[in-house]
């Protein structure tokens, strides 16, 4: 029994370690934690995307690749990639998308070039989206799709902002949609 006892402390400890307390840090430093896109808006931003075969849609800060997976099943044709600098998400999408036409890459996002990128969704916080702007204009293509969900850039205007019906409160209410 107090083997047992032990084991479980141990991983316990594990756990608030490497995955609990890093979170912390981040969003005490004004970095976007990882918290999943919720699952009523999911069919949402997938419509917003509209999507076509051969387009290339990326998650800047996929996450677990919630959104990216549901994307790419619904759109047969479309690659996905996700972007994200935390090892654990990077883990669970690596997972989450096994057998898909998605990539996942352990970097942040502000080092990757966008240009093959058709669609953009980020779900990340305003302080996030306002460091990001620049970096989209800069490499993006004329023409790409964003979608950003409760959140929205704080220069770019959108083309459409849509509420979710299927979210009456709480996160995942409204999308903002852009056309570079
Ligand atoms: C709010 S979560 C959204 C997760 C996912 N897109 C979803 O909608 O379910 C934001 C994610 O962005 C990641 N992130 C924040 N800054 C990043 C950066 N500079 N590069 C890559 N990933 C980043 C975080 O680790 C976190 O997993």
């Amino acid at each position: 029994m107090t083997v047992l006892y032990a084991t479980l402390l141990i991983i316990l400890c594990l756990i608030l370690v490497v995955i609990i307390i890093p979170q912390i840090i981040r969003s005490l430093a004004g970095q976007p934690p990882f918290v999943r896109t919720h699952k009523r808006a999911v069919s949402g931003i997938v419509e917003a995307l509209r999507l076509k075969p051969n387009d290339v849609l990326y998650d800047l800060g996929c996450g677990n690749g919630r959104v990216l997976k549901a994307a790419i099943k619904g759109n047969p044709g479309v690659k996905g990639v996700g972007i994200e600098y935390n090892w654990f998400p990077v883990a669970l999408a690596k997972l989450n998308v096994h057998n898909l036409p998605i990539q996942i890459r352990h970097e942040s996002f502000f080092d990757c070039d966008l240009s093959d990128a058709k669609h953009i969704y980020c779900y990340l916080l305003p302080s996030t989206l306002e460091k990001l702007e620049p970096h989209l204009r800069a490499s993006c293509k004329p023409g790409t799709r964003i979608v950003t969900c409760d959140f929205h850039f704080p220069t770019l205007i959108p083309i459409q902002e849509i509420v979710l019906s299927t979210a009456k409160k709480g996160p995942g209410k409204k999308l903002f949609v852009y056309l570079l």
